[in-house]
């Protein structure tokens, strides 16, 4: 038994010559008895296995569509920006056709990073190693001492692995490895009606203001995840100091804040989204809601959203991205194994704010969600801290509850999909269950895949 990983993508042949790699290397273990989606129970195990991290990696992060980059970050042909996809680095690039593509970040010679820069604009890619270099197309522009190499070598053959699909939804581009994927509209869902509540303000569409902040977390990247699927039930608690700093000067919460009635949203595919509904739903950013015009947006998105996901809330694209619309943060969840994530976090405004109603929601999005916001800290607290007892033999060994709301999925009549209450942890069950599916399902780079 063997596997491969063929790279894929027009920029690359590749010759594997004899190499076979023994299958022993990736050994799949069957997942079924970690996650009751019906009991609405976890083995905390997926949090800290070393196996089951790799196997992740391999069949539901390789396999799935995963967050690139925006649209905005790219104006002219080298305009580059790199990120990862699970743990593979990538360079996310507009070509010479003005086409977003993406490649391995790592040199065909001897694997180092081809591109060690955070983004920038580049005639090509030169490795700073033997100096390999490679055209924006991914093809191998030059190679130091060619003659040294023998006639069959071929640079056509040694180009930078593609990544085979690059799309975008409403500014926010997204790519897989999977030869055969289901198209990203399509992955998405209903989840897109509730999406547009934050990219599709107007016409304009969206852009990002400011740099990507990034900073590293102690705990499993699902714990972050999952919370931004699922998770309006910690705000009362983990967020209670920081609500009372916003609130009126000597009032606690007001109570309609600290017990919100809303819907969650969860689907098959692991996308989750929770938001409180009430007809006065409006932005925090006093600069940001007095700017916004309620009655146009209720005219594009309908009452339904404009009460509801276009303003507070959480939402999670299965597997590892995640964002708020009420401030404008998206994120990505870059794992970094079991026990360590990245956050990268950038700041979505309406391209048709003005100058000071972005600087707003950006410096808004700062101090509540930024890498020292009132309300990060809080949760990235929480993640360390569920995360490491459960290192302890006998603590791993104790399931996790998910029960919250359990069997109160239904069609609500006013949001499309399945919805249950604000509080459940309906979306949970729903992303585990989808991690389930996919850890249990070969992979196209597996030989038993069917
Ligand atoms: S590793 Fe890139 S040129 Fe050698
Ligand atoms: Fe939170």
């Amino acid at each position: 038994m063997t596997s491969t990983i063929e790279p894929q993508g027009a920029a690359t042949a590749t010759p594997r010559g004899t190499l076979r790699r023994p299958a022993d290397l990736a050994r799949n273990i069957d997942v079924s008895g970690l996650v009751d989606t019906e009991g609405g129970l976890l083995d905390r195990v997926v949090f800290t296995d070393q196996e089951l991290y790799r196997q992740e990696l391999r069949r539901v992060y390789a396999p799935s569509w995963l967050f690139l980059a925006h649209t905005d970050q790219f104006h002219k042909p080298g305009d580059f920006f790199t990120t990862y996809m699970g743990e593979d680095p990538v360079i996310v690039t507009l070509d010479r056709d003005r086409r977003i593509r993406a490649y391995l970040n790592s040199c065909r010679h001897r694997g180092a990073r081809v591109c060690r820069a955070d983004s920038g604009t580049t005639r090509n890619f030169t490795c700073t190693y033997h100096g390999w270099s490679y055209n924006l197309d991914g093809s191998v522009a030059s190679v130091p001492n060619k003659d040294g190499y023998p006639e069959s070598f071929e640079s056509g053959q040694w180009g930078l692995v593609e990544v085979p699909h690059v799309e975008s939804y409403r500014g926010l581009i997204f790519g897989t490895w999977n030869p055969e994927p289901i198209p990203l509209r399509e992955s998405l869902g209903d989840m897109a009606w509730y999406m547009d509540a934050m990219l599709d303000h107007d016409d304009q569409g969206t852009v990002v203001v400011g740099g990507v902040h990034k900073w590293v977390l102690e705990g499993n990247w699902k714990l972050a995840a999952e919370q931004f699927a699922t998770d309006w039930y910690h705000v009362n608690m983990s967020h209670a100091s920081a609500l009372m700093i916003l609130s009126p000067a000597g009032k606690k919460p007001k109570d309609e804040v600290v017990h919100r009635t809303g819907r969650q949203y969860s689907d098959a595919h692991g996308n989750g989204a929770g938001f409180p509904v009430h007809p006065k739903n409006r932005f925090d950013a006093q600069t940001v809601h007095a700017w916004m015009d309620y009655d146009a947006l209720r005219e594009r998105l309908g009452d339904a959203r404009v009460e509801g996901p276009l303003t507070n809330g959480h939402a999670t694209v299965f597997p590892n991205f995640s964002y708020l619309p009420v401030n404008g943060s998206i994120r990505v969840w870059h794992p970094k194994g079991p026990d360590r994530m990245e956050v990268w976090a950038w700041t979505l405004v309406d391209k048709s704010m003005p100058e000071e109603v972005r600087e707003a929601q950006r410096l808004y999005n700062l101090r509540t969600f930024g890498p020292s916001g009132v309300f990060e800290q809080d949760d990235g607290e929480n993640w360390s801290e569920a995360q490491s007892p459960s290192h302890g033999f006998i603590t791993n060994g104790v399931a996790l509850n998910y029960q919250m709301g359990l069997g109160t999925e239904r069609e609500d009549g006013r949001h499309p999909g399945r919805t249950s209450e604000l509080y459940s942890d309906a979306a949970g069950r729903a992303f585990y269950g989808r991690w389930r599916e996919l850890m249990n399902t070969p992979a196209w780079h597996e030989e038993n895949h069917s």
